[in-house]
């Protein structure tokens, strides 16, 4: 597995990999709809470029053998940074988010010079794979939130789970 910066030459790759992901990822993921199409994904990546310009999203493909896999994101605000992750389907079960997560926690307090004192991830309660993640990463659970951050939908419960590593 290997993390690289998203880039607007993933369009049609990205697209590719989302859609055939898109009945693992409409449970939990507010973007993954059946509009889906060309232009989302040139979106994402334009907000990703300006992101990455900003010093403030981070977004990162996950590639196995160069093809992209999935996306891990860093995203911060103030002295927090938040990671988010999703994979293809036929590349879970192998630990691939869990690494990904791993390397953008490094990312992450690499910019502590910068303020960053805290890592973030946060899920649906019901959404019990991600939070596999940071479980496995030692991160603590310091929240429990109703309601949530975000109007749930999909299989959401509502209530979102707070982990947080601080160093
Ligand atoms: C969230 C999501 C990325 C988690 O995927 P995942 O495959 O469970 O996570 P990982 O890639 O870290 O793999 C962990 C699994 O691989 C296993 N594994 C195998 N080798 C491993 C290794 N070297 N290291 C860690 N785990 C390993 C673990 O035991 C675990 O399996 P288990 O849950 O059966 O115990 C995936 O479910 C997904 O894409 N969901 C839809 C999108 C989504 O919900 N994103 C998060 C929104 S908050």
């Amino acid at each position: 597995m290997k993390l690289r910066k998203v880039s607007d030459a993933d369009a049609s790759e990205l697209l590719q990999v989302v859609t055939e992901s898109l009945e693992h990822l409409k449970p939990w993921m507010s973007w993954a709809t059946n509009d889906y199409d060309a232009a989302t994904a040139a979106g994402f990546l334009a907000n990703s470029a300006k992101g990455w310009a900003d010093g403030r999203l981070f977004n990162h493909a996950i590639t196995v053998d160069g093809a992209i896999v999935g996306v891990a994101g860093a995203d911060r605000a103030g002295d927090v940074v938040e990671i988010g992750y999703w994979l293809h389907p036929a590349h879970t079960g192998r630990g691939l988010a869990t690494a990904a997560a791993a390397e953008l926690v490094e990312f992450a307090f690499a910019l502590a010079l910068d303020g960053v004192r805290r890592v973030q991830i946060w899920h649906d309660e019901a959404n019990i794979a991600s939070g596999g993640v940071p479980r496995r990463l030692g991160f603590s659970e310091i929240d429990r939130r109703t309601p949530p951050r975000e109007p749930a939908f999909g299989n959401e419960a509502g209530v979102d789970v707070v982990w947080e590593l601080k160093r």
